[in-house]
């Protein structure tokens, strides 16, 4: 059956109308400004299309003595040189001035927040008022609405891409350069964010969350995120932390507050639990998909730096499993 062929790409067409992840819903001014040149051009675009698709049915089908009155010097001038010279200058300062008003400098009150790119991750640095770091995280970015958001981007290995479409374009992410970006949330909520340059195999699985909080919320965010990682409050728990020590993860992973547990390899675990999702968006983050990650690393995001513990026994990597998380 030919005409069911595409049948089973529709979901993915559907899944692009869910919003949280769409050009087409803007949740920020930038945003704004980019959904609305970008309706000019398609709709200046599609009425030129159809203009001159009627131009070429009617010297098609109308009469070849009406039609000769239409040919001629007027039209190749007109149609072919003043028409287009005119509407792409128009069209040129109009871009070039969206293009300014979206990338200008930040506010001095912007929340300043640094994104390294790895293969296939992403670390995010917060930094307090005076430019002192604060805290790392990994896979999502928190902020709240209606306060300028500067983000500065740079790589620790190839060429990344940073792209949440609900708030602003792309911005590429350059080894030995940092790059910034400034948007302003204007309504709480998750939005999807994507790695938009191919950057190995796993460039697809690197996606990120942005959430928007009220600013009472992200301030409760924030006090979290300071503090170092909660004891755990079972000898399950504790158990799984103490595999967390014995098998070497603290080697590639920090978590806060947990001594020998101080690597920069991957992403820092001090609050996984609270995060979104996993593996940077590879998993909802579940205790199951903890496990997963944890025995089939390779097979679920394969070439990424994290090995598969394949021979951990079921005990301890439940245990393991539930205690990153607990990590809230
Ligand atoms: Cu990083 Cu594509």
């Amino acid at each position: 059956m030919p005409r069911c062929r595409y049948l089973p790409l529709l979901p993915l067409a559907l899944a692009a109308c869910s919003g949280d992840q769409s050009v087409l819903r803007p949740r920020s001014p930038e945003a704004d400004a980019i959904e609305t040149l970008s309706m000019v051009l398609f709709t200046g675009g599609a009425v030129i299309f159809v203009a001159v698709m009627g131009l070429v049915l009617y010297a098609l089908f109308a009469d070849p003595d009406r039609t000769r009155r239409l040919t001629g010097d007027h039209l190749v001038l007109w149609g072919g040189l003043v028409f287009p010279a005119v509407t792409l200058a128009i069209l040129l300062v109009y871009s070039i001035s969206v293009s300014n008003a979206v990338t200008r400098p930040p506010a001095q009150d912007a929340l300043r927040v640094e994104v390294i790119g790895h293969m296939w991750w992403w670390e995010v640095r917060y930094l307090d008022e005076s430019g002192e770091l604060e805290f790392v995280t990994a896979n999502e970015i928190r902020a709240p609405v209606g306060r300028p958001v500067e983000v500065a981007l740079t790589t620790a290995d190839v060429i990344h891409s940073f792209w949440v479409p609900n708030l602003h374009g792309k911005m590429d992410l350059i080894p030995g350069h940092v790059n910034r970006i400034v948007f302003t949330p204007r309504e709480a909520g998750v939005m999807r964010g994507q790695c938009a340059e191919f950057c190995g195999d796993q460039h697809a699985w690197m996606a990120f969350h942005f959430v928007a909080h009220e600013p009472a919320e992200f301030e409760e965010w924030l006090e979290l995120q300071r503090r170092p990682a909660p004891e755990p409050p079972t000898p399950m728990l504790a158990a799984g932390r103490e595999a967390f020590v014995a098998y070497g993860c603290g080697a590639c992973h920090r978590v806060r507050g947990l001594e020998g547990a101080d690597g920069d390899l991957g992403p820092d675990l001090t609050h996984v639990g609270s995060r979104p999702s996993i593996a940077a968006g590879r998993l909802d983050n579940t205790v199951g998909a903890f496990g997963g990650w944890i025995v089939s690393a390779q097979h679920l995001k394969p070439d990424n730096f994290m090995p598969s513990f394949e021979h951990l026994d079921g005990p301890t990597l439940r245990a393991l499993a539930a205690w990153l998380e607990s990590l809230e």
